[in-house]
């Protein structure tokens, strides 16, 4: 009997540019980009593609045999964005072609502005697989709700109650700053697990294997526009991929942890925290105070790499509370205006007058006789010079 062929779904994303300032991608963008991914479709180049958008960031969403990194298939979604970007500039649109980074492709979208998140599977008889693409925010955003997926008992009942998922799940925690990253296990390693992402602006959980079988479950993007081009030109507005049902979570499992709006980075000029808000595909677009943070949920069935779906998973009156619940946090942070914890910290805001306000009063401090010029904390300093 042959092998079994290897599906790849691949989801690459960019912000190419919007209608109406930061806030909703263009039809004719999504036209332009569709129009190559059906001919690249036709060469036989990727099986099958879906196109879309969350607020301003234009998501493709494709499958082929390629592998992950396919010189082949970054260079089309290259290709898509460059072509939308084109539609983008004759428009007018806001902030056209802004992640785009460069002119001359390399091969590999990575660093070049797009974010990426892909895996490659061999198709189970029956593939549920979950796409979630955010705006507003940043890849660590998927850090809590991956964890409660993957190894909270209190969320997945299959981590307790199905021999399946009994033994836990493998997380390769990616340090942004450093370039490294580490693999995890839980439940045994939970609390170190934890100890990192719960700084989610450094540590981003990328991928997640099943540990009985090393079965790849779960990938996000781990692009960070601001740290590639050294300056702010964009929010790394994420997408994550999850598998779902028979040895995964089930697909309420996996869409649970999504019930609670839980504080994230990246609301209006990429410093201030909101809640994740998760909506059906027609609220994607970000209004208020350029958000909420956006997120929406696609489930898909995977048949021989055809795209099965999507079935709009937010689109739930079950979700309806969230939404509320969201709203009411939005109002309880806008609240704080300019104060920190609805701002982000010094460190992590992407827009900041504090150095040239610094610089501008540095006369004006004066030394206050008798108190000692005080030590930075070590975290704070390491994510200092990060930046640096
Ligand atoms: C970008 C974003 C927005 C912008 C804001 C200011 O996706 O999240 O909140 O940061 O609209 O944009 P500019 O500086 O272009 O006017
Ligand atoms: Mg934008
Ligand atoms: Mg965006």
């Amino acid at each position: 009997m042959s092998e079994k062929p290897k599906t790849t779904i691949s989801v690459i994303k960019a912000d190419i540019g919007s209608l109406a300032g930061h806030h909703v991608v263009h039809p004719e963008t999504i036209a332009a980009a569709t129009k190559v991914l059906a001919e690249a479709k036709s060469k036989g180049i990727i099986i099958d593609f879906y196109v879309t958008n969350v607020g301003d960031d234009l998501e493709l969403i494709m499958t082929h045999r390629h592998g992950v990194d396919a010189p082949q298939v970054h260079e089309l979604a290259w290709n898509a964005f460059k072509e939308a970007a084109k539609v983008a500039k004759e428009l007018g649109l806001y902030a056209a072609g802004q992640d785009l980074l460069t002119d001359a492709f390399s091969g590999n979208v990575r660093g070049l502005g797009p974010g990426v998140a892909e895996m490659e599977f061999v198709e189970r008889p029956a593939e549920p697989v979950v796409v979630f693409m955010a705006d507003k925010t940043e890849p660590g955003a998927f850090n809590l709700p991956l964890f409660r997926i993957f190894a909270d008992p209190f969320s997945t009942a299959g981590l307790v109650i199905d021999p399946k998922l009994h033994k836990g799940f493998k997380f390769e925690i990616f340090d942004v700053f450093e370039g490294k990253s580490v693999e995890l296990a839980a439940p045994e390693e939970m609390y170190d697990i934890l100890a990192l992402i719960g700084t989610p602006s450094r540590f981003i959980i990328r991928r997640i294997y099943r540990k009985s079988d090393g079965e790849i479950a779960a990938v996000v993007s781990v692009e960070r526009l601001n740290l590639i081009a050294g300056q702010y030109i964009g929010k790394d507005d994420p997408v994550a991929i999850v598998r779902a049902q028979s040895g995964f979570p089930a697909l309420g499992e996996v869409i649970e942890p999504f019930s609670f709006p839980h504080l994230v980075a990246g609301w209006m000029r990429g410093s201030h925290h909101g809640p994740l808000m998760p909506v059906p595909q027609r609220y994607a677009k970000c209004t208020r105070f350029d958000g909420p943070p956006r997120l929406v949920g696609l489930g898909f069935q995977i048949k021989n790499g055809r795209l099965i779906g999507p079935a709009d998973l937010f689109d739930d009156v079950a979700f309806d509370e969230t939404r509320r619940m969201a709203q009411l946090i939005a109002d309880y942070m806008r609240r704080h205006g300019p104060f920190m914890p609805h701002r982000l910290g010094p460190e992590e805001m992407e827009y900041t007058t504090l150095p040239g306000v610094l610089e501008k009063l540095k006369d004006r401090f004066k030394k206050v006789a008798g108190e000692p010029k005080a030590k930075k904390p070590k975290i704070e300093t390491s994510l200092l010079s990060a930046h640096e």
